[in-house]
Parts: C-alpha cells; structure tokens; sequence
C-alpha cells in the first residue's frame, strides 16, 4: 500500500488514479502517487508522445494568456488550473503586465493544496476548490473570495480541462454560462483533445481515463468550434495547438515536429462579442 504523503490532504483516495496528478507526472513533477504513475505509464503505452503533448498544452497557456495580456487583459479566471507547475498563469501575466489578478480552480484537492500552499503569499491570487460544472457559484466566488471583477473584462481559460467533463453534463452549455457570467471584450481560451486523426488511439487513451477520478473524451474540431459560440476566434482561429501563434522556431525543435496527429490537441482564443 502507498505511504500517504505528509502533503496529501485526508479526503483524497491515494489508491484512486487522479487525471491532476498523472498530468504533474507527465510534467515531471513529484505531486502523484504510485497509482497515479502506474496509470500514466499505461497512457504512454498507447500514446507515448504524452510528455511532449502535455507540454505543448502548456506552452499554448503560456501564449494565449500573453496574448490576452497585451490585449488588455487584466484578471484571469483559470478554470480546472491543476496542479501549479512552470509557467502558471500569474507567473505568465506578471512578465506580460502589472497588476493582474488570477483566481485558480480546481476540484481535485492535491491541485487545490498545493496551490494555496505555494501562492498563499501572494496577493494577486487566489485558489478556489470548486468544480467548474456550478459555473454561477464558481463566478460568485471568484467575484466574492478571488476578487474578479466581473464589470470589467476577463480571459476565461479552459485549458485541457473540458475533456472531463462528459456530454451528459453540457459542456457547451456550461461554457455559454461562463460565457453570460462575463461582459463583451471578455476571452475564452480552449485546448482540446481531438479524435479526429486517431480515433483507435484516443479510444484507448478514454479507455485508460475511464479508471481516474474523472473521466475524459477526446473530442471532433466541430464539436469544439461550437463551444466559442458568441465569440469571434482571433487569428490564426481554432487550430491544431502548435498552429496557435507558434514562437519562431518551436515546431522545429520539439521532438513530435509539425506532425499534429501525434499531439491530437486543437485549440483557440475568442473575443466575447
Ligand atoms: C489535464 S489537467 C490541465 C491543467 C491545466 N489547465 C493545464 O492545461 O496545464 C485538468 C485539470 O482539470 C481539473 N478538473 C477536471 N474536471 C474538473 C471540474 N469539473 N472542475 C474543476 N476542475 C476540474 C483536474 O483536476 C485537473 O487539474
């Protein structure tokens, strides 16, 4: 049986698989148990480019939350954030611009714990543990514990986290709510695994998924496109991730190349109208 870490909060199974902890893992990090680290070594098998692509989705963060920065962006809700690694979002905005403000969600406590232990000094952030599928409480928190405010315009960021939340639960309508919560001028930020170039793959991946705390789906580039219902897609549109505003020279450097059936990860940015 796994030693329960001393960093491990009491509620949390730490038999139980968690998708925040093989995410760290696959980041290099040292939050995740033994179940964790067997489950994603069982991922790799069937997709073994996971480091990279997780890191890919990282980098699109990084880009996308600079984006919205220099377009004015000053507060940041970062819905399913996970567990704080390089580059979260408060790290990314203070290099882009002063005074900016971020509220992290998460409803995995290991994420939860560890951010508010790492951030608690640190004014301009808060961590909320609330599950993103209550978006009316989650943007009353964010307003009444996180200080958003919500009069003004924010980057929504869903990043790599609507692949757990199943159809039976709306996704797209839980994005539109969000969507409402927030005034014109706001952004949304989406990552996404698709099964359209790997659909035996992915089905394997959802196969793995299926044993976690919460499980995931890949899903088509439509079906994503919907989700920015009533915000215009700023250039280069929804794409596939490493498509999305690219630093000079990154897709010849990383080991996958420009090879986006490997990644499988589409994404965009739009401008609420
Ligand atoms: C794959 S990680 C992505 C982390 C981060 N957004 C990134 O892209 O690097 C997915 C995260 O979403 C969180 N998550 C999944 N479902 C959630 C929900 N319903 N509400 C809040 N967080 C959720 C998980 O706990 C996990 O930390």
């Amino acid at each position: 049986m796994q030693h329960r870490p001393a960093w491990a909060p009491d509620e949390v199974d730490i038999e139980r698989p968690s998708v925040a902890r093989m995410y760290d893992w696959f980041l290099g990090g040292s939050h995740n148990f033994a179940c964790d680290r067997a489950l994603a070594e069982q991922a790799m098998r069937v997709f073994p480019d996971a480091p990279y692509v997780v890191r890919a989705n990282r980098s699109f963060l990084g880009r996308a939350v600079t984006a919205l920065c220099e377009l004015g962006i000053d507060q940041f809700l970062d819905l399913g954030s996970g567990i704080p690694t390089v580059g979260n979002v408060h790290e990314v905005a203070s290099a882009a611009r002063a005074g900016v403000r971020t509220v992290y969600v998460d409803a995995d406590p290991v994420a939860v714990a560890h951010a508010s232990a790492l951030l608690s000094g640190t004014p301009s952030v808060s961590v909320l543990h609330a599950d993103l599928r209550d978006p009316e409480a989650v943007l009353r928190d964010a307003v009444r514990a996180g200080g958003l405010d919500l009069t003004r315009p924010v980057g929504v960021l869903l990043v790599s986290v609507l692949p757990f939340v199943p159809d039976s639960d709306d996704p797209a309508g839980i994005v539109a709510s969000y969507r409402d919560g927030t005034v014109s001028g706001s952004y949304l930020a989406i990552s996404h695994g698709t099964n359209d170039y790997k659909p035996k793959v992915v089905g394997e991946i959802e196969d793995v998924y299926a044993r976690t705390t919460q499980p995931g789906v890949f899903r088509g580039a439509a079906e994503v496109g919907r989700m920015f219902a009533g915000y215009e897609l700023l250039e280069p549109g929804l794409v596939d991730l490493i498509h999305w505003r690219p630093e000079p020279g990154a897709i010849e450097s990383d080991p996958l190349g420009a090879d986006v059936a490997r990644y499988s990860l589409i994404g965009g940015v739009g401008r609420r109208v």
